[in-house]
């Protein structure tokens, strides 16, 4: 499948470095794709301020304001569809997502997780990983299923913990990957390289160029 422009919904709670990362890699050519929509659910998260800084419509919807997370999803759905959202993009995004959000975009949910998946998940996988004394962590874009950070595995990157590590170094040290982990997914997203079979993602070689 020949490469093209994907068309990126975000949805974020929080500082958003990992969208950030991803208009950087636009911005270098580095992965075709637009972000139509940044959604947060909070107007204090820095992600929707990063976005409407680079000039991306944002949209803040609060789980608050509806009776049921089913209803919120709907509402999340319903935004990303009509922004044009191809594919979903969790960046630090603190709401578990519904099989209402999932079938809406059924295989085009791609979240990052701070753990080399599945050891850690949920929050605080940092933590986690120092309180179990792995030597090597890391991080994991994956598509997201109905369990929380379950799904088909894209790509992982390692990273050593240190003897004299804090949860803030250990994050920091994780994040850079994760910066250049989930603009890489999303471009094989769009290259059409990735099929998923059963539990697995298969990665299709890079199509060589005519020389
Ligand atoms: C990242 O560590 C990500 O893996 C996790 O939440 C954090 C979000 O960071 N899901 P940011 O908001 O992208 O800076």
């Amino acid at each position: 499948m020949p490469s093209r422009t994907l068309s990126l919904g975000v949805l974020a709670s929080g500082r958003g470095s990992n969208l950030q990362a991803i208009l950087d890699a636009i911005a270098q050519g580095q992965l075709s794709a637009t972000v139509v929509l940044v959604a947060g659910d909070r107007e204090e998260a820095q992600a929707v301020q990063r976005a409407r800084a680079a000039g991306i419509p944002t949209a803040v919807v609060s789980p608050k304001a509806f009776s049921t997370r089913d209803a919120y999803d709907a509402e999340i759905a319903r935004i990303l569809r009509e922004a044009g959202a191809e594919v979903v993009v969790l960046a630090g995004y603190m709401q578990i997502v519904t099989n209402r959000l999932l079938h809406a975009f059924p295989q085009r949910v791609i979240n990052i997780h701070p753990s080399l998946l599945p050891a850690f998940p949920g929050l605080h996988a940092q933590r986690q990983a120092l309180a179990h004394g792995v030597k090597v962590s890391g991080c994991t874009a994956h598509f997201v299923d109905e369990t929380v950070d379950s799904g088909a595995i894209i790509l992982q990157a390692a990273v050593p913990v240190l003897e004299d590590d804090t949860e803030t170094s250990l994050a920091e040290r994780i994040l850079a990957e994760e910066h250049r982990i989930l603009p890489q997914a999303l471009q094989l997203y769009a290259d059409g390289r990735l099929s998923i079979q059963g539990r697995r993602v298969l990665i299709a070689p890079a199509a060589h160029a005519l020389t």
